[in-house]
């Protein structure tokens, strides 16, 4: 296994941030790509956002979206690569957005544990 440090200025579109984007380039496999928490990203084949504003093809709840590229939609687990970048910052918008499900904090921490 390999670790590297980059500094790089931040940005909310973490993949636009060039050693990132590097990474990416070296890694991802776009034929058979998941962004579970995409926004604007175009990294992925098949992305989703739970904020409708944002141009995806599925605006769920990141474990639901994991739920039915694992069990449905064909697809069965057939992936490659599954970007995760849900961050810190969105966690907020994240309680506040989702599915009712988990009623407290703790509840969607436990909950997204399973994934
Ligand atoms: C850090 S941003 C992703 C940035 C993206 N990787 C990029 O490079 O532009 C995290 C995204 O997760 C989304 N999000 C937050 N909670 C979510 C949830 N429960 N399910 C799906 N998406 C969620 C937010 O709307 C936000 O756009």
């Amino acid at each position: 296994m390999i670790f590297d440090r980059f500094f790089s200025m931040p940005n909310s579109h973490t993949f636009q941030m060039k050693p990132v984007a590097d990474l990416l380039n070296q890694y991802v496999s776009r034929l058979s790509c998941i962004d579970p928490f995409a926004r604007d990203s175009k990294w992925a084949t098949v992305s989703n956002d739970i904020n409708p504003e944002f141009c995806c093809q599925y605006q769920l709840d990141a474990v639901e979206f994991l739920d039915h590229c694992l069990n449905g939609w064909g697809m069965e687990g057939k992936f490659e690569t599954v970007l995760f970048d849900p961050s810190l910052q969105s966690a907020p918008d994240c309680r506040m957005l989702s599915s009712d499900r988990a009623e407290n904090e703790n509840d969607r921490y436990a909950e997204c544990e399973v994934v």
